[in-house]
């Protein structure tokens, strides 16, 4: 085991240990470190890599995924680290998200790109701003990935929120036809990140310029792509319940191909009390602070019903293309995604794959399906 993973393991036990450390302290640690700490582990490889059992794998498509699981936006947003987690046995790659134009993300307090956790409530909070290189240095970096066969890449993409909608959207499109000129086998489009001002409200996911949004890509992307290259829309956990067969039935008429329940929460009061009393106070510290997107264990339950939604309706609707249900947050553990027919088709985790990883380093995907064997 490498220095890196034991100090992993050594952190993971200390963590829930440091509740004397001021909210603002132990957020300063964990932000301020975060990008140099997460450098020098992305350098790690598995030696000799871990390959899935090949009842794991699915083509969804005409793509090979060679497991369902996979890392979610914005742990890799610089297209940084594919070797990391294609070593590791990931069901693919996710890049991004990615904007436009390079963003420095937030800065607020002496904290840059503010980040914490919760450890005894298995719960994260960030407000990091969207950082990225743009879409040029990021295309260019995923330029240089050599493939492995099972773990393919995906990027995700989104407006640039800081500037006007007209032009945020023809960068954007630039950057679809970037990506097409590239190896990426899919796309995901973020239309929900709470952490940048310009978005819309997570309760009213089918406002105008979402529809404006979906139909400028559309018109100007998806019906004129020249090879297989699916799009699916990332929504936030916040969504209402209530909108999901129309925001399906909208994406499927657009000619999307799939979407992801969900994005991080910014429902801080319904929230609190799943927190653990002792980390309350830091999470009133930086919800009031910084405000972010609550992610992890609390997600659990929406990622859960929007997505059991989500494959419930689609399957009523009976003539259309290939079109497929992602389900993002607080998935850590096998149980999280069973395989049936009425499952979704795949699995992204951001929060429990650092809970996992450090506590069983690089052979995450390894200890995560030992034992399992799926049922279709
Ligand atoms: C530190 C951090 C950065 C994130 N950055 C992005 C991002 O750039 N784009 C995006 O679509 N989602 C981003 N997310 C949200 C995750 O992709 C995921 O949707 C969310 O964390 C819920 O999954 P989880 O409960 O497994 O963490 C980020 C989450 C975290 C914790």
């Amino acid at each position: 085991m490498s220095f890196v993973e034991l100090f992993m393991k050594a952190e993971h036990v200390l963590r829930p240990r440091l509740s004397f450390v001021s909210p603002s302290l132990y957020t300063k640690l964990y932000s301020n470190n975060r990008s140099a700490f997460l450098r020098l582990l992305y350098s790690l490889q598995n030696n000799p890599y871990y390959t899935p059992s090949p009842s794991l794998s699915k083509t969804l498509w005409g793509i090979h995924f060679q497991q369902p699981l996979f890392n979610a936006a914005g742990m890799f947003k610089n297209g940084e680290g594919y070797e990391f987690v294609a070593s590791q046995g990931a069901g693919a790659y996710l890049a991004g998200t990615s904007t436009s134009r390079p963003r420095n993300g937030n800065h607020k307090n002496g904290i840059h790109h503010p980040f914490t956790t919760y450890p005894k409530s298995k719960t994260a909070s960030n407000w990091l701003g969207l950082p990225n290189y743009g879409h040029k240095e990021i295309h260019n970096n995923i330029s240089k990935i050599q493939k492995v066969e099972g773990c393919p890449i995906g990027i995700s993409v989104s407006s640039a929120p800081e500037i006007e909608s007209i032009i945020a959207l023809k960068e954007l499109l630039e950057g679809l036809y970037m990506f097409q000129d590239s190896q990426v086998d899919f796309i995901e489009l973020n239309e929900s990140c709470p952490n940048v001002a310009g978005h819309t409200k997570s309760d009213s996911v089918l406002d105008e310029h979402l529809i404006e949004r979906l139909t400028e890509i559309a018109t100007n992307f998806l019906s004129l792509r020249n090879r297989n290259l699916p799009v699916i829309v990332k929504f936030s956990n916040d969504t209402s319940p209530t909108q999901i067969p129309e925001l399906i039935d909208t994406l499927i008429q657009f000619g999307f191909d799939g979407v992801n329940f969900g994005n991080t929460s910014t429902q801080y009061a319904k929230y609190r009390e799943k927190i653990h009393f002792s980390e309350q106070y830091r999470y009133d510290y930086f919800t009031q602070t910084f405000g972010g997107g609550l992610s992890g264990e609390i997600l659990k339950q929406s990622s859960q019903e929007l997505s059991t939604i989500a494959v419930n309706h689609l399957k009523t609707i009976t003539d259309r293309k290939e079109f497929h249900i992602i389900r993002t947050g607080g998935i850590d553990s096998i149980n999280d995604m069973n395989q049936t027919e009425n499952s979704p088709s795949l699995y992204q985790w951001y929060t429990g794959y650092f809970e996992h990883l450090s506590q069983h380093g690089l052979a995450i995907y390894k200890e995560f399906y030992e034992g399992y064997s799926p049922r279709i």
